[in-house]
């Protein structure tokens, strides 16, 4: 192992020193990591990967980084939903969703929006939840939080650190929220009060979990706000909502939802009403703050290219289905839904042309219509007879545990640019498929 090491500081913050160490290993275990490039910036784990793009780190603590021990396939237990195995298999689950069903009951229909998702968040994970709007991605993430409208039936179990929230009262459920999971949600106006001062909000949810003083309660906010980027903390307090760029709002819900040091932080499409150069500040900051609360994180958003450098594992949902999950670089490489595939291909490439850029065609199934059979059928380039039938399983694909895909005839990895099967090797074994392919 070869290891090199920099110090210096930042040019805007001569105060601030920091370390960069490269450290250049064999790589005599494929199955235990992919990359060959291991960074540490400021005693932070960051990875490079084959591109030398800058990969986020697994979690906060160098020390306790094992992606870099080996781990034997048998050392891994065998999955029955897009559970997190691609690491310490001892860290704590702080989330064990299971076979977790929601329905909207209405008049005259029922809503179909979760059909069956099982997934577990362990201690310090980063996951994120990505689909097309309508694919049951929000209401996974408030049934996390005990959230659900009261027109929602749920069934399954929704364990937060082995507390079934399904079984908890009112006050117990509002006990959990904030203290143990907490949301920031897209839109901060809908969820700061605009007649209220930041700091009078920051005071109130401090106090609302924990006995604190004013004056303690006015130094943590004060402290919340230069912890997300804020600057001039005490007369920051002072300021409205409105006086306040949608990016800085976004950061002081970040600073609320952090305040009490939740076990989980669910992040429900948390920068999509942001400019794309404050997105990425307010993205790094969240995970960041992730790390140094110790928080898990749970982030929803539809856009794939939004998550690729941040999270460690990706699940992607359709038609309230969990139809892959995999650690991000895994997923990125190597996709085998072919909704998956979909989705990474209708991302535009810095310059890639028109013929890369394709978005998916048709769209989702009607939700008030209970799923028969795999849901993305109508418009699947891969579907074959019985996917019209069966509903395939959630299963290891490619000799991996890690990787969960739900298809009778995932993707190849020659097919994924193709973005369609390859007409030789599919031909044989499709039965209805268009005569294009
Ligand atoms: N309060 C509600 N009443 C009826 N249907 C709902 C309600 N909330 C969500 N849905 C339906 O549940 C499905 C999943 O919605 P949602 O979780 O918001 O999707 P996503 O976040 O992936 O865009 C959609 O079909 C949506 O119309
Ligand atoms: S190949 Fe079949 S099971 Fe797989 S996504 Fe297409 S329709 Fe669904
Ligand atoms: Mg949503």
């Amino acid at each position: 192992m070869d290891v090199h090491s920099w110090r210096g500081h930042f040019p805007s913050d001569k105060s601030t020193t920091f370390e960069i160490k490269v450290t250049f290993a064999p790589r005599s275990n494929p199955d235990e990591c992919e990359q060959q490039i291991r960074v540490e910036l400021a005693g932070r784990q960051r990875f490079l990967d084959e591109e030398d793009n800058y990969v986020p780190a697994l979690h906060a603590n160098p020390k306790s980084d094992r992606r870099w021990q080996h781990k034997s396939m048998s050392q891994r237990s065998t999955p029955q939903s897009a559970d997190s195995h691609c690491d310490d298999v001892d860290r704590k689950i702080v989330a064990d969703v299971r076979d977790l069903k929601i329905r909207f009951r209405r008049a005259d229909d029922t809503v179909y929006a979760v059909n069956g998702v099982s997934f577990q968040v362990k201690a310090h994970e980063k996951i994120a939840f990505v689909g097309e709007s309508g694919c049951g991605k929000t209401v996974t993430g408030l049934s996390l939080l005990g959230l659900l409208p009261k027109s929602a039936t749920l069934s399954g179990t929704i364990e937060i650190n082995g507390r079934n929230l399904l079984s908890l009262s009112k006050d117990e459920l509002r006990d959990v929220r904030g203290r143990e999971v907490a949301a920031v949600f897209q839109d901060p106006m809908t969820s700061l009060n605009p007649v209220l001062t930041i700091g009078e909000q920051l005071n109130e949810t401090l106090s609302a979990h924990a006995k604190i003083g004013r004056r303690d309660a006015r130094v943590r906010s004060a402290e919340l706000l230069q912890l997300v980027g804020i600057s001039g903390g005490s007369e920051r307090l002072k300021s409205f909502p409105h006086q306040l760029s949608g990016g800085m709002r976004q950061r002081v819900m970040i600073a609320m939802a952090i305040a009490m040091k939740p076990a989980i932080l669910v992040a429900d499409e948390p920068t999509t009403a942001l400019d794309v150069t404050t997105q990425a500040l307010v993205l790094e900051q969240l995970c960041n703050l992730t790390e140094e609360f110790d928080t898990s994180l749970v982030l929803i958003t539809h856009d794939l290219s939004v998550v690729a450098r941040i999270v460690d594992r990706v699940i992607v949902m359709y038609a309230g289905f969990i139809v892959e999950s995999a650690p991000s670089i895994p997923l990125y490489r190597t996709p085998a839904h072919p909704y998956t595939v979909g989705l990474l291909n209708s991302v535009p490439r810095l310059g890639g042309n028109a013929t890369t850029y394709r978005p998916i065609e048709g769209s989702l199934p009607d939700a008030r219509v209970e799923p028969h059979g795999c849901p993305f059928e109508q418009r699947c380039a891969w579907r074959l007879a019985k996917c019209k039938e069966e509903m395939p399983a959630l299963k290891p694909h490619g000799g991996s545990v890690n990787h969960l895909v739900a298809c009778h005839n995932p993707v190849l990895p020659t097919e994924i640019r193709l973005g369609r099967p390859e007409e030789r090797l599919r031909r044989t074994s499709t039965t209805n498929m268009t005569e294009e392919i």
